[in-house]
């Protein structure tokens, strides 16, 4: 059984999906610890709801990014996560998380990145007029949104959508793709290629995986 983390900021409906899917037993996995940057937000009383520890660890108590995360880093360790899901996690992280958790700390955007990175990418998604977006996981590195992929699922924008619409549409295919790809870690599937010049490749049972909206 695999030992997941979440950090999250707000309303934590992918926390849900992950804490939904290891009590129906479609991941064999259990999430042992849930640590928030911000105080009374949703997440944490669907922690509470699962009876999953969690705690509110402010960034603003910390005199830099480093030091912040070392204080992750030893809330996960006594915890004894084993995989770090962030999920709605609205800050950069440092080599001080990365480095404790190699390969081993993921993140759910919602846009295909490497379009509309950073804040709202529903939104920019909506502003820039693309006909097709959707949401990406990937292995977190130092950068905003630059990982490599772990997999992407397609949804396409609809005439009359605004960002509510879109964001609930994309929103469900992130919980479905979270799930999966939180799977494949469960089962040992992933594989990190390194190659000299080139950006880091993630293999799952040696292909590649898209996902496309099952709805209209
Ligand atoms: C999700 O849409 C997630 O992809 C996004 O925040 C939302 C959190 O929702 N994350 C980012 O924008 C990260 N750049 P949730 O709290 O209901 O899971």
């Amino acid at each position: 059984m695999l030992s997941l983390g979440v950090l999250c900021s707000g309303s934590g409906t992918n926390l849900q999906a992950i804490l939904d899917a290891c009590a129906s037993g479609e991941l064999d996995a259990r999430v042992k610890l849930v640590l928030c940057n911000k105080p009374a937000v949703m997440a944490l009383e669907r922690a509470k709801r699962a009876g999953v520890p969690s705690r509110v660890l402010s960034h603003r108590d910390a005199p830099s990014r480093e030091e912040y995360d070392a204080v992750l880093v030893t809330a996960l360790r006594e915890a004894g996560v084993e995989l770090v899901v962030l999920a709605g996690f609205l800050r950069l992280v440092t080599p001080v998380l990365l480095e404790a958790f190699p390969d081993r700390v993921i993140n759910i955007h919602p846009a295909l990145l490497p379009s509309f990175p950073g804040l709202d990418g529903q939104q920019q998604a909506l502003a820039y007029g693309v006909t097709i977006t959707g949401c990406t996981v990937h292995l977190v590195d130092a950068g905003m949104d630059t990982g490599p992929i772990l997999a992407q699922a397609a949804v396409p924008v609809l005439d009359g959508d605004d960002r509510d619409t879109l964001a609930r549409r994309v929103l469900r295919q992130e919980h479905r793709l979270l799930v999966e790809v939180i799977r494949w870690f469960v089962e040992g599937r992933v594989w990190v290629e390194r190659a000299e010049g080139q950006r880091p490749r993630v293999w799952v049972d040696g292909r590649r995986r898209a996902f496309w909206s099952d709805e209209p």
